[in-house]
């Protein structure tokens, strides 16, 4: 019998990261008592530009076994770059616990929900539902390369990308094993290997090698380019998505844009093959995050839409093995926003929504939802 009993360690971050957290929380909270699983909260203040102000740093010396204590990380978001330069808080927080815990899947759900209208026209709630996965640790994101020459006609730069076997296989595998998981069953991959000929022609090497490990999955591949393209032009044709760290950033961006407002999507930073679990020396958490930052533009307004933060959560339950609760929670979501259509619940959608409701009305009708779900 599993101990479902699950310590989370509860980051806000910054701006409306501390917004939006207390609806997750609450639905967690509510989730946790309809499907019979405890949950510990433990909230910490750090990886905050508020914390980075008063001490000169962003995180404090016991950050990482106060982290490995947990089982999983709820993040908010970072940023006040008003104070602090935005790459001193991202690299000195979010950006730590990526490589320290090598959170090597970036996982980021597409879905056209109901109520929320999408950019593309013509597509209908549920036409648009896939998952991006992109490489989160090596690849075009490198520090290796250098300049010389500065400042003289012969000015050179160079930074290399770096592909190891480890790391593009095990992203590859994780993304067949997702798409094995789902109906439809099909895996694209996103390449340049015209162009970029000697690392792309090796992925595209490595995914044709672990295809083999599964027939049942059919695999497409199409160069970033005309990628894009079809993301905007067919959506509704993917299913995996799978991509090296920048080709991944470009893709999981541009996929949550199809599907509406940044203040829905989520996302997940995954290590799915970390050993043992909490407590132990080397146990490597995963993060759990909205897509968007801190949008200072709206922050001390409650207007921030908290779902991105909720769907968030979602993703963290199901990782950590609670499937049904996260189907419903999930289910809630798209009640609650479908809802709209069938009118009357404007006054609960947050304005990036149309709506002129608030963070407090929008997570509260989602937590009531879930509350009568059984
Ligand atoms: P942002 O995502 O914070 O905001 C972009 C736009 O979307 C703004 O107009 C904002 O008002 C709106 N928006 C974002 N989330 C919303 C929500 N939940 N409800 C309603 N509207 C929402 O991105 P921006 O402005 O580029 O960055 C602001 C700060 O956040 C920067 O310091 C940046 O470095 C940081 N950031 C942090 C991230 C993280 O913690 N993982 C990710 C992205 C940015
Ligand atoms: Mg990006």
């Amino acid at each position: 019998m599993q101990n479902r009993k699950y310590t989370i360690a509860v980051v806000p971050g910054d701006g409306i990261g501390v917004e939006v957290m207390p609806s997750a929380l609450r639905c967690l909270e509510v989730a946790s008592h309809q499907f019979g699983f405890t949950l510990e909260f433990r909230h910490f203040d750090w990886a905050s530009c508020t914390y980075y102000n008063k001490h000169g740093s962003m995180l404090p010396k016991d950050w990482k076994p106060l982290l490995q204590a947990c089982d999983a990380i709820l993040f908010g978001a970072v940023g006040d770059p008003a104070t602090v330069p935005d790459h001193i808080s991202l690299w000195g927080s979010i950006l730590t616990f990526r490589r320290e815990f090598d959170q090597y899947i970036n996982l980021r759900p597409c879905r056209l929900m109901p109520g929320v209208p999408s950019p593309l026209a013509g597509r209908e709630p549920g036409s648009i539902d896939f998952i991006t996965v992109r490489e989160n640790t090596e690849g075009e994101y490198s520090s290796i390369g250098g300049k010389i020459f500065e400042g003289t006609e012969r000015e050179t730069v160079i930074q290399n990308t770096v592909f190891t076997r480890i790391g593009v296989d095990r992203v590859i595998r994780y993304a067949f094993e997702q798409a094995r998981g789902r109906k439809a069953k099909k895996l694209t991959s996103a390449t340049k290997s015209n162009g970029i000929s000697i690392t792309m022609p090796y992925w595209d090497e490595r995914v044709a090698e672990i295809a083999k490990e599964y027939p049942d999955i059919e695999v497409e591949k199409y160069h970033i380019d005309i990628l894009c393209a079809h993301f905007v032009q067919r959506p509704h044709t993917f299913d995996v998505v799978v991509g090296s760290n920048l080709f991944g950033d470009i893709l999981s961006d541009l996929g949550p844009a199809c599907t509406g407002t940044i203040g829905i999507a989520p996302s997940a930073n995954l290590n799915p093959t970390a050993k043992g679990g909490k407590g132990d020396k080397e146990w490597m958490p995963s993060l759990f995050e909205p897509v968007h930052g801190s949008a200072p533009d709206i922050a001390g307004k409650g207007t921030a839409n908290p779902v991105g933060m909720i769907w968030a959560a979602q993703m963290m339950i199901e990782h950590l093995g609670e499937k049904q609760a996260a189907d419903a929670m999930l289910h809630a979501i798209e009640k609650v926003l479908g809802a709209e259509k069938a009118g009357g619940l404007s006054n609960v959608l947050t304005p990036d929504m149309g709506g002129k409701g608030d963070t407090e009305s929008l997570g509260k009708a989602v937590e009531n939802e879930l509350a009568n779900i059984k």
